[in-house]
């Protein structure tokens, strides 16, 4: 039997509930009344301690999740995703993401993936694509969201962007950092492509 960490015990709770009162989170996915536990290899990466610290994640009504995310990060498996591509050391060093269900996550389950993605102010994630759908929906900070054959929007607590399989997009903090809950749905197995043109960062 897989013995849960405490921190993630309560994230879940905290997802659980976050799911079940924001019609936006509802609509992507049905959750399944259990999730099944796995073991996972805690990874900590530069990322983690400056989100833990960070004085600007502020937030209106997901103060209780913004904290376990935090909370959790101790015990996480951080992603290493773009470890040895284009987008380099510095990206890696302030770029932060781990997963609570899916692959790397203390849970598993059919069909959804859930992860917290963190960027602090003035960091550009440049475009990049998976067939993967998947939904931002924003915790604290603010953030800028560029997509395809869209106009850029900048996001706060309580918005949600949808990004369809392959649209290509990316995302830029200026002078606040931002935090958000990332729900895939599909195809779970393809890890994001970098689009972006050569000399874009
Ligand atoms: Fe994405």
């Amino acid at each position: 039997m897989t013995q849960t960490d405490p921190a993630f015990q309560n994230l879940l709770a905290e997802f659980q509930a976050l799911h079940a009162r924001e019609p936006a989170l509802a609509g992507f996915a049905t959750l399944p009344d259990s999730l099944t536990p796995q073991p996972i290899k805690p990874v900590r990466i530069p990322p983690a301690a400056l989100m833990e610290s960070d004085p600007d994640l502020t937030t209106t009504a997901y103060a209780a999740i913004r904290d376990a995310f935090i909370a959790a990060g101790a015990v996480a498996q951080w992603r290493l995703t773009y470890q040895g591509s284009r987008l380099g050391a510095d990206f890696m060093d302030r770029f932060g993401c781990y997963c609570l269900i899916g692959e790397g996550g203390p849970f598993t389950c059919d069909g959804l993936a859930a992860y917290v993605v963190y960027m602090p102010a003035g960091l550009y994630y440049p475009f990049h694509q998976h067939p993967a759908e998947e939904i931002y929906f924003i915790l604290a900070g603010e953030a800028e969201f560029l997509m395809e054959g869209h106009p850029p929007r900048r996001l706060g607590p309580g918005d949600h962007v949808f990004h369809p399989s392959g649209r290509a997009h990316a995302t830029r903090t200026h002078d606040r950092p931002f935090m958000a809950l990332v729900l895939w749905r599909g195809d779970l197995e393809t890890a994001p492509v970098l689009t972006y043109p050569e000399g874009e960062i």
